[in-house]
């Protein structure tokens, strides 16, 4: 019995070349996404840890599922490290991955889920999942370096893959201890609408070689959210929302999906506009007192 449905074609960071990418493909902004997710995605053996202690008592099924799932988060921070290095501007990322491993705290692994239950904890790794999926289709489909597409591809397929692990354990729990319908929506929506939280944010602003003082500034994740937003198209949020629905509502609509594929575009752009306004406002010159006159 397996959790995680084996790759079609299993890779590892070192299969890709790395010497044939293109610094000149990659802005400033990608470069910037990029090099906070590598730090992001280079800490998976917190999650593992937190996982394992979490899903304790469901036995060495489970164990196994995450144990494989931490080897292949383990390959995408390294993936993310070589890409981010090979496009360029100096990234120092053992530096970097010091500070952040410092500066910003995982959860504790004392066993007990910060979601309040197994059940809970599963919904919102399923968003993460998810979501991760879709950020790295975003991310493929405007990355103008073949290298850079290819390494983002392999990243959707296992993020789509670990979503799916994540639901088969999710049915699995519930089938001995339900979940209500608000209970998903509750840690699910409350997961999407974190997606600024301190372990991005500090990465983020970590990379930023334009930093504000404090990484809990709103201007940091105005950045961050101004270089990643206006990348999505509609067609991300309908992927996005065919991983989610089932997640949130335990059944398949298409209608319910294309429903929440328009509500997450429209919140999309929403962010995306006014993270923009917000730093266009921030970078126009302040007028001096002679001018105020
Ligand atoms: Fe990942
Ligand atoms: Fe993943």
């Amino acid at each position: 019995m397996s959790f995680l449905k084996p790759a079609a074609r299993p890779w590892r960071a070192t299969d890709f070349t790395y010497s044939r990418v293109a610094p000149a493909a990659f802005d400033a902004e990608l470069l910037h996404v990029l090099r906070t997710t590598a730090l992001v995605e280079s800490r998976a053996d917190q999650y593992g840890d937190y996982l394992r202690a979490v899903f304790a008592a469901r036995g060495a099924h489970w164990r196994d599922a995450i144990d494989q799932w931490n080897r292949e988060e383990r390959e995408h921070g390294r993936a993310l490290r070589r890409l981010a290095e090979a496009a360029g501007g100096g990234f120092a990322f053992e530096r970097v991955m010091h500070a952040y491993l410092d500066g910003v705290a995982y959860h504790a692994c004392d066993g007990r889920s910060v979601r309040g239950s197994i059940a809970c904890e599963l919904v919102a790794r399923c968003i993460v999942e998810a979501l991760a999926s879709t950020f790295y289709r975003v991310l493929r489909d405007c990355c103008r370096d073949e290298t850079g597409r290819t390494v983002l591809h392999a990243l959707a397929l296992d993020e789509a893959r670990h979503c799916g692990m994540f639901k088969a354990l999710l049915d699995a729990e519930c089938a001995q201890r339900p979940v209500s319908l608000r209970q998903r929506l509750r840690v699910g929506l409350g997961r999407m609408l974190e997606l600024s939280d301190d372990q991005i944010m500090f990465a983020a602003w970590l990379v930023d070689t334009a930093a504000e003082p404090h990484y809990r500034s709103s201007a940091v994740a105005r950045r961050y959210q101004a270089a990643l937003y206006p990348r999505y198209r509609y067609v991300h949020l309908c992927f996005a929302a065919r991983l989610i629905c089932p997640v949130l509502f335990g059944r398949r609509s298409v209608a319910v999906d294309r429903l929440f594929a328009t509500a997450l575009w429209l919140g999309l752009r929403l962010r995306a506009t006014l993270s923009r306004a917000a730093l266009a406002l921030a970078r126009r010159p302040r007028r001096t007192q002679w001018q105020h006159r």
